[in-house]
């Protein structure tokens, strides 16, 4: 139990995402500055309901640094080419890497010898691809001046890609306040289907929210 909770599975894992305007790639201390422009927003705080108001400096600092310590999080910094900036922040959290099943796969012997020819031969080996139940949240934002650009529409199929095949989940979830239309009409552009509401799920601003809650399985 000691053993399993020193692994941090993440340091296998490749740290960029690259698409044709953005860089996904992990948060560093220099951050802190674009993470302040881009993140400082009431509205922000609330459709993320875990960015701080007002984001300064210092919390600016401990989102970056949440990242090195919670083995459940891949945190990336959308970092947008053309002028080099972080313009928001990409999360897969919850991570729960699922159990990676042996199977038993019977196969004639290649060799051709009497004494192997009367039976089959077994061997386990290990599914490459499935994790039975891993699953893993996503979360995303970016700043005011830079949405309704395409800009998380180019790089969600990426991070979907990188979900099924470097995580090997089977499932990607996604939970939203039932106000943040943007952020649900994302996830169905990308087939991500409404499993339920959850009443009063969130309770922000002195009153509770409504969330939907998505998922997206592997196919
Ligand atoms: C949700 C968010 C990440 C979308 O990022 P974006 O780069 O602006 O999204 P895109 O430009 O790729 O648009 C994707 C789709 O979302 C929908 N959409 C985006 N902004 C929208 C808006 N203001 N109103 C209605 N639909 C919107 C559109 O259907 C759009 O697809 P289309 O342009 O092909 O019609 C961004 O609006 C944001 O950061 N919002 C605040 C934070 C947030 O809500 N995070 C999600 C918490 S669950």
């Amino acid at each position: 139990m000691k053993l399993k909770n020193k692994i941090d599975f993440r340091e296998t894992l490749p740290t960029e995402i690259v698409s044709e305007r953005i860089i996904l790639r992990k948060p560093i201390l220099k951050d802190v500055n674009d993470l302040v422009k881009n993140g400082n927003e009431k509205e922000l705080s609330y459709l993320t309901y875990y960015l701080p108001y007002p984001l300064n400096k210092k919390e600016a600092e401990k989102l970056i640094l949440e990242n090195q310590t919670n083995k459940e999080l891949i945190r990336f910094a959308i970092f947008l080419k053309k002028n080099k900036e972080v313009i928001g922040l990409l999360d897969l959290h919850n991570w729960k890497r699922g159990e990676t099943t042996p199977v038993l796969h019977s196969h004639q012997p290649q060799v051709s010898s009497p004494r192997l020819h009367t039976s089959k031969q077994f061997s386990a080996t290990f599914l490459q691809n499935a994790s039975a139940g891993g699953k893993v949240k996503i979360g995303y934002w970016i700043g005011k001046e830079y949405r309704r650009k395409g800009y998380v529409s180019e790089i969600v199929p990426k991070v979907i890609e990188y979900a099924f095949n470097e995580l090997k989940v089977e499932k990607i979830i996604a939970k939203v306040l039932i106000d943040n239309i943007a952020s649900q009409k994302l996830l169905e552009k990308f087939n991500f289907v409404k499993t339920k509401i959850v009443p009063g799920d969130k309770f922000l601003d002195g009153k509770r929210v409504d969330t939907i809650s998505y998922e997206l399985n592997r196919k």
